[in-house]
């Protein structure tokens, strides 16, 4: 009997723990709120006055610019909030809060980043007013990643899974060109991006850059960049151009890269991914995290960056870059879309020698919501022209030309993946000045490219299909909206 009362207690017990843990959730985002409003009351009650009401600034310094001068730490943060500091100003409130009270106030600080980061307003009504008309151009494609025009309707595709397809009269060959290099496709690696020699019709070379297995089979992989020409649809004469030292071959399956585009030096660009080994972005002794530029043959230009570095990978241009799927030159420009983690998807100006600070800064946070870092500046390290949190999941990016859009010409087109649309992004010499959206809900996008009849192409993935996008014609005028937040 006295056994018995022993485990009814236990079993009581189990009950009320599993109870309250039950009871843990709601209450504590409940709790959290509460905390939330009672921080906003007393951060404009105590601090307003000097950090600014939207703690921008003001005798105090801003507190969601991510520039800690004195304070940089969670802890450090709270004590100067409890202490203060004599010497710069800032005074002390362990008299009237508690470290609770400092705690939550912190917290509340560290939640106003978002909000102050998020730079773009987008229209997103745009998307009903017509501004596009789409129509399927290829249907049947396995996972297209890169397409580039050889001639009016006539293109060459790339799919992850390891063909290069051909568009003839706007009809897809059935028959993949042959003897291309051998790929390793899993994970988020493949045959990536295509491109063709700025001097195409003279010399004939194309450009591909993939996920070379170290051996043949070998799922140590790394992003190489080839070129040779296609003749009697076989790939013939290719010549190596980048391949990283086979001690940079690693297993991971993540963040390849890679986007191709030329200037009119005749160089070529192509980015690499951190591979998922994320603070050697920051090491230019590892190919991982960098925009890279050669000579069109493969030579290193003599004015790169990190020469006199003898052990600097010699063909780096920049670095801190997470995984760029987005690249192209245009107008003395070099522009770059990568994906940042969770949040902090970015659209950068590259230049040479820049450190672009990942994973040291980022807007984004890691995958399971905690802080990757708390700093979005740091001496040293470039900005992106402008971000995306939530993360759209950037992916492919090029510029309006030609007399179909002429209204939109030097605008960039960005490609999201996630968010399944197309985003036309006004731009103004280097600056990012707004963004709509103009195609939504059709499939993932991978990929968009200008036509050489002006219209707009779409690579899509599941379906496998490259869209034509031609001026809507509904709307009376074909401008992206330049509202400024309104919030
Ligand atoms: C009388 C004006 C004043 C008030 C009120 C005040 N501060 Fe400050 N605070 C300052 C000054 C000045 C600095 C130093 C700024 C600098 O040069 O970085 C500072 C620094 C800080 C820093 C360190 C910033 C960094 O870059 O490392 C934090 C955090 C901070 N204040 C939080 C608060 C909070 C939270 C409150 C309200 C509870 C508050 N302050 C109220 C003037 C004030």
């Amino acid at each position: 009997m006295r056994k018995f009362k022993w485990l009814v207690g236990i079993f009581i017990g189990l009950a009320l723990i599993a109870a309250l843990a039950l009871a843990r959730g709601p209450a504590s985002i409940k709790q959290a709120k509460a905390d939330f409003k009672d921080s906003a009351t007393t951060y404009a009650k105590l601090c307003a006055d000097c950090h600014g009401a939207d703690l921008s600034g003001g005798l105090g310094s801003s507190l969601v610019d991510g520039i800690w001068d004195i304070a940089k730490t969670t802890p450090e943060i709270e004590t100067i909030i409890a202490d203060g500091n004599g010497e710069v100003g800032m005074p002390g409130f362990s008299d009237q809060l508690s470290s609770d009270q400092i705690q939550n106030l912190v917290q509340f600080i560290r939640q106003q980043k978002p909000a102050q980061k998020t730079k773009a307003v987008v229209n997103v009504g745009a998307i009903d007013a017509g501004l596009v008309k789409s129509e399927v151009w290829v249907d049947g494609l396995d996972t297209p990643w890169g397409l580039v025009f050889t001639g009016p309707n006539r293109a060459l595709i790339t799919e992850k899974s390891g063909q290069l397809r051909q568009v003839v009269d706007g009809k897809l060959l059935a028959k993949p060109v042959m003897n291309t290099p051998e790929v390793w496709a899993g994970g988020q690696g493949g045959l990536l991006d295509v491109a063709i020699d700025p001097d195409y019709t003279d010399n004939g070379w194309v450009y591909l850059v993939y996920s070379h297995p170290l051996q043949s089979g070998s799922d140590k992989t790394m992003t190489k960049l080839v070129r040779a020409k296609i003749k009697d649809n076989s790939w013939t004469d290719e010549q190596v151009l980048f391949a990283a030292k086979p001690e940079h071959y690693i297993k991971s399956r993540a963040h390849f890269g890679s986007r191709l585009t030329f200037d009119d030096k005749g160089h070529v660009f192509f980015g690499v991914g951190d591979r998922g080994r994320k603070n050697m972005a920051q090491d230019l002794t590892r190919p991982y995290g960098k925009i890279f530029r050669l000579k069109r043959d493969g030579r290193i230009p003599k004015d790169n960056p990190f020469l006199a570095n003898s052990k600097a990978y010699p063909a780096i241009f920049s670095y801190g870059n997470r995984n760029p799927q987005g690249l192209i030159w245009t107008d003395g420009v070099l522009w770059e879309t990568e994906h940042g983690p969770k949040g902090g998807d970015e659209l950068n100006v590259i230049m040479p020698g820049v450190n672009y600070g990942w994973p040291v800064i980022s807007y984004g946070r890691n995958y399971s919501g905690t802080e990757l870092t708390p700093y979005t500046h740091m001496d040293g390290m470039e900005q992106p022209v402008s971000q995306w949190t939530p993360s759209i999941a950037v992916c492919g990016l090029d510029v309006v030309t030609g007399d179909m859009f002429k209204d939109w010409n030097g605008y960039l087109l960005v490609g999201a993946l996630k968010y399944k649309e197309v985003r036309l992004v006004k731009t103004d010499g280097n600056k990012y000045v707004s963004e709509q959206i103009i195609l939504k809900g059709k499939g993932r996008v991978r990929d968009v490219s200008m036509g050489p009849d002006g219209a707009i192409y779409v690579t899509l993935n599941s379906p496998g299909q490259i869209l034509r996008l031609t001026p809507g014609g509904t709307t009376p005028n074909n401008k992206p909206n330049n509202k400024k937040d309104d919030k």
